[in-house]
């Protein structure tokens, strides 16, 4: 019989080659095509980091202006997608909706599905990057039983995505530029990570020739979990559920008892045994933020601070060496903007899909791709015969 390596949870195993990004999670390094990641997010932008993930380089100011055209010429949805948005229950998670109108996207925007057709492979790379704001702000707008904010193209990305997640027909919502920085360096953040689990879900997903809605769709179901783009809202629920810093350590006893399954949301990761290097950027980011809002007294804050001093000062950590990572501050960034916690994980899911997008191109691109066929160890029964039922 074939001897295939046991690999579980794909800890050591390499399942592409890749020149899109490169982390060295024991020195806390992360380069998107080669540049660091506190650069890209201090001195670039999203749209920018999206067209260098793609298409590998920085674009000149032409390439840019372009790129951004071509984007807001499309982040508007179809009309009648509105119908699919309130066939959901008005309590429905805004998750629930995305991994679902995403995957419908494909009903919709045909003309962009046929892979082997490098121009509808473009098509479907703007169409998603520019419409996924508008997607995540629907969700948003439908489950407060808000109406639907259609996009200013006169905005920059960021902006564009507050105001429709945040205007009402009563009131415009004015973007404050700190604000809009801020959501920017999220997005930023959080677009690539190499092939993480909903990153490889995308691949695997691709490589049977899905198009790409479908598979973007799987890499957002994927995301939904707590232990990955969920853990933004896990962590701020545990932050509320913990309430004061007075009651940190019984929560940090609780993540050290081996009979507890209780962790501590926000802190670890499987790649970075050493700071998250997007956790230093998101936690100046929050304290701007902070400032900027005045809500230096907020209670889940004063716990937050608190708590990542405990955790740190702490051996259990540091001998496992658990640092917090990103979604520990993008988690406080995003309550303090005013965003529900259900909101956090639509809004890594949107930033990610340049990202899965970026990989799918590069693996479509590839002359040598294979359907992703994973084998197992197999320890079941071994043969026997069928028994009648009557008989067992
Ligand atoms: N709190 C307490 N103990 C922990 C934690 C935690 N957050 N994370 C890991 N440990 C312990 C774990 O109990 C285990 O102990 P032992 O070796 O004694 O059994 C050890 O550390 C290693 O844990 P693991 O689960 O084998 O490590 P992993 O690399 O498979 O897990 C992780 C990585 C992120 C799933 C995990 O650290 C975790 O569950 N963290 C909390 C959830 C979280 O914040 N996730 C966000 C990840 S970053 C964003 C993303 O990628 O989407």
């Amino acid at each position: 019989a074939d001897v295939f390596t046991y690999d579980p949870g794909f800890t050591s195993t390499a399942s592409c080659e890749s020149t899109i990004t490169y982390i060295d999670g024991e020195a806390g390094v992360l380069l998107h095509r080669g540049y660091p990641i506190d650069q890209l997010a201090g001195q670039s932008h999203f749209l920018e980091v999206c067209y260098l993930l793609l298409y590998g380089e920085l674009p000149s100011a032409a390439q840019l202006e372009d790129f951004e055209s071509r984007v807001t010429n499309h982040t508007m949805v179809h009309e009648q997608m509105h119908r699919f948005f309130t066939g959901f229950r008005r309590d429905a998670h805004p998750m629930a909706i995305m991994v679902g109108v995403v995957g419908a996207m494909s009903a919709f925007y045909h003309d962009s599905t046929d892979i082997s057709d490098p121009w509808q492979r473009e098509v479907a790379t703007i169409r998603l990057i520019a419409k996924m704001p508008t997607i995540a702000a629907m969700a948003y707008k439908y489950t407060v039983g808000q109406p639907f904010v259609y996009p200013r193209n006169d905005l920059d990305y960021a902006s564009n995505f507050l105001r429709m997640c945040f205007s009402v027909p009563a009131e415009d919502y004015q973007v404050d530029p700190i604000l809009s920085r801020a959501m920017d360096r999220i997005f930023t953040l959080h677009a690539d990570h190499e092939q993480n689990a909903s990153t490889s879900t995308v691949r695997l997903a691709s490589s049977s020739g899905a198009n790409p809605f479908a598979c973007i769709a799987a890499g957002i179901a994927c995301l939904w979990g707590p232990s990955h783009g969920g853990a933004n809202q896990a962590c701020l629920e545990m932050l509320k559920e913990i309430g004061t810093p007075d009651r940190i350590p019984e929560f940090i006893a609780r993540a050290k008892d081996k009979n507890d399954p209780f962790r501590l949301m926000g802190f670890g990761h499987r790649v970075y045994k050493n700071f998250d290097p997007r956790a230093t950027v998101m936690k100046q980011s929050a304290d701007e933020v902070l400032d900027l809002l005045g809500v230096e007294n907020n209670p889940i804050l004063a716990t937050a601070k608190e708590l990542e001093q405990q955790a740190l000062a702490d051996p259990y950590f540091a001998e496992k060496k658990l640092f917090p990572n990103v979604d520990f501050y993008s988690g406080i960034i995003l309550e303090a903007m005013g965003f529900p916690t259900s909101m956090f994980t639509p809004i890594f899911a949107l930033s990610r899909t340049v990202g899965w997008i970026s990989q799918w191109k590069e693996m479509i691109e590839d002359p040598a791709m294979k359907i992703g066929r994973p084998r197992q160890l197999y320890t079941g029964a071994t043969q026997r015969d069928y028994v009648d039922v009557e008989k067992r």
